[in-house]
């Protein structure tokens, strides 16, 4: 049987980029949950992704699987891709490399300069001579993410990208209302940026019709976490089940540091 995986970060510019992530004098521990280490990315880095996806930040899924878009909201966003055909030739970065902590964590620091040059060192290493023809953003933080790259100097006499902002996958049930009406809704803007992003993409790995969304999310909808994503030997059930993390913890100290994983026979 063979296997595939994600071989990391070995080659350049990727290597000097994790060699000197920012620690916690741009991620303040208060706002970020440092104690776990920064989670850098899912997908290809070798130039052939033809989309960029964007989102938020590292949960406790991704803090155990090392790469980022794990669980539920992975598994929505790998079945956008696959609506589009796209199965292979992405790449994913979140807007905070540290999971954020506590409610508003992620508005105080968004404009920091120093968190945005990172990612905007990150968006360079993917971008230079890249495929990539397509952005999505997931959340409004991610949007924010995409503005502040192109209005940096790197940006700069860049072809234009396809680009949709979309609601976060998780966003329905993060809201607090009434989650089949709140997904009802995002599944259609959904299909609104399948319809606009299409185009550009072509010719998707898998070329085909577009099979939009209906109002609610199918098993089909939200696929497996390819292996080929993950670190070499993951076991396969990290890519195919959605709540094998937990944190737990009788306080908030507690639950901050210690995740249960339970793995699937
Ligand atoms: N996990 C991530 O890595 N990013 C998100 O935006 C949500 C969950």
């Amino acid at each position: 049987m063979t296997t595939l995986f994600c071989p990391g970060y070995s080659h350049e510019p990727f290597r000097s980029l994790v060699e000197v992530y920012p620690g916690t004098s741009v991620y303040p521990s208060n706002a970020f949950r440092v104690e776990w280490g920064p989670i850098f990315h899912r997908g290809r880095l070798d130039g052939t992704a033809r989309v960029l996806v964007l989102g938020q930040d590292p949960a406790q899924h991704e803090t155990i699987a090392r790469r980022i878009l794990m669980g539920t909201a992975g598994r929505r966003v790998q079945g956008f891709l696959n609506k589009l055909g796209i199965d292979n030739s992405y790449v994913m970065i979140n807007t905070f490399i540290y999971s954020v902590y506590g409610q508003q964590g992620g508005a105080h620091h968004i404009d920091d300069a120093a968190i945005t040059d990172y990612r905007n060192s990150w968006l360079k290493a993917i971008l230079d001579g890249s495929q990539v023809k397509a952005v999505v953003a997931f959340g409004s933080f991610a949007d924010k993410a995409w503005k502040k790259w192109l209005a940096s100097a790197d940006a700069a006499g860049r072809p234009t990208l396809a680009y949709q902002k979309l609601p976060h996958p998780t966003s329905p049930e993060a809201g607090g209302g009434d989650v089949a009406a709140a997904t009802k809704t995002m599944l259609k803007a959904y299909n609104a940026g399948l319809t606009a992003l299409a185009p550009a993409i072509a010719p998707a790995d898998q070329p085909g019709a577009i099979a939009p969304y209906g109002d609610a999310f199918t098993p089909t909808d939200q696929p497996a976490i390819p292996q080929r994503d993950l670190p070499a030997g993951s076991p396969v059930w990290m890519g195919t089940t959605n709540e094998w993390a937990v944190r737990e913890g009788s306080t908030a100290t507690d639950k901050r540091l210690n995740i249960r994983v339970t793995a699937s026979p």
